[in-house]
């Protein structure tokens, strides 16, 4: 056996729903090199890339070599015209490279503070939160194709950025794991985002009238902090639903019975509602169903309160789907990885 390769390894403290699933074989790598040279072992046919575990529902043992990327590094790349690039590697905590970021006095990362996960990972879905996604900073990835073990480079075109959404949760699923990516920050004139209406109130009460970067990424810290739990107290996987949205028609009949219901207006035709919400109108709010149960500040958050084994999340997820569906006529969809 390859030595560094443990055995009967217990998943818990490497996914964020704290769920205790176990991975037959287990390896960190903490180089490209490393990493090429395990995806070539042949005695290891079925091979799980693991990142940050924090979008992902584990609901069975991994029957496979479980590769966690540990690939550590952050670097400033180049300045130009009041812009700094800067080379993260996959398996760099996310929420520390933002406060990395904000130690330069670099901008444009301060709305996602504090989202779980890995850097390696952020692409994938797309990350986002409070009016920014990752896709408004980025610039590129490289990625090891696992077939040839060769570093290829994808550009943001080629990564096809949608809505929590992205080629790596499509045609290139399964067939690249990133391990760096590429970000354009400003190092001047850095442009705030506040226009989602919580964080400019949130300032407000901070008392804090001509906010700079790190003021923003603490009012995201503290709006993220009275809603969401923390992974580290309670398992949770954030959002476990997307939004979904609706047509015209749809959204018209809906909001004759429910005038209050909110909604973005995307184009003409389609209207996204907060899953959340129609979640929390069917009374799943709050409410547990053993260890596994539905956050009470944020219906769209569901949580392992102890020892919920991952297909009792996921009994809870499909219920919660039905219900929607009955009550409201919508399919919501998993943002949540389910293995
Ligand atoms: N709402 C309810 N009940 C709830 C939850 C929400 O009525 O239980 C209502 C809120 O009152 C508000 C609306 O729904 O009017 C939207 O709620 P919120 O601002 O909390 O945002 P969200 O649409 O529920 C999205 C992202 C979050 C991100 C926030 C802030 C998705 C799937 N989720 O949530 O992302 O932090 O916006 O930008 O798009 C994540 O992806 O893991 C995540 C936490």
């Amino acid at each position: 056996m390859h030595p560094d390769i443990q055995t009967d390894k217990s998943l818990k403290e490497y996914n964020t729903f704290k769920i205790d699933s176990r991975a037959r074989f287990f390896v960190s790598v903490n180089t490209e090199e490393e990493l090429a040279r395990v995806l070539q072992l042949e005695d290891y046919p079925e091979k799980f890339i693991l990142g940050g575990g924090s979008n992902l529902l584990l609901t069975t043992d991994l029957d496979a070599l479980v590769v966690h990327i540990g690939i550590k590094g952050k670097e400033v790349v180049g300045h130009e015209k009041g812009k700094t690039l800067v080379r993260i590697a996959a398996g760099e905590n996310w929420h520390e490279t933002v406060l990395w970021s904000l130690e330069k006095q670099l901008g444009g990362l301060e709305n996602l503070s504090l989202i779980p996960g890995n850097t390696g990972t952020a692409p994938v879905q797309n990350i986002g939160a409070y009016g920014v996604e990752l896709k408004d900073v980025f610039v590129s990835c490289e990625a090891m194709e696992i077939a040839s073990g060769k570093i290829v480079t994808f550009t943001k075109d080629q990564c096809r950025f949608g809505y929590r959404d992205s080629i790596f949760k499509n045609e290139a699923k399964g067939k690249f794991i990133i391990t760096s990516v590429v970000l354009e920050l400003t190092s001047e004139d850095h442009r705030l985002n506040t226009s989602y209406g919580a964080i400019d109130k949130e300032l407000q009460s901070m008392g804090i009238d001509e906010p700079g970067i790190e003021d923003v990424s603490k009012a995201v810290i503290r709006i993220r902090q009275s809603k969401l739990p923390d992974p580290a107290e309670i398992g949770n996987s954030g959002s476990f639903f997307k939004n979904p949205v609706i047509d015209r028609v749809q959204f018209e009949r809906l909001q004759k019975n429910h005038p209050d219901m909110p909604h973005y207006e995307i184009s003409h035709n389609e209207f996204k509602v907060p899953a959340g919400w129609l979640i929390e109108q069917c009374g799943f709010k709050g409410k547990r169903f053993g260890d596994a149960g539905v956050h009470d500040k944020q219906a769209l958050v569901l949580v392992n309160h102890g020892n919920a084994k991952g297909q009792e999340i996921y009994d809870l997820a499909i219920h919660i789907q039905n219900t929607v569906m009955e009550t409201f006529g919508i399919a919501i969809e998993n943002e949540v990885n389910i293995i």
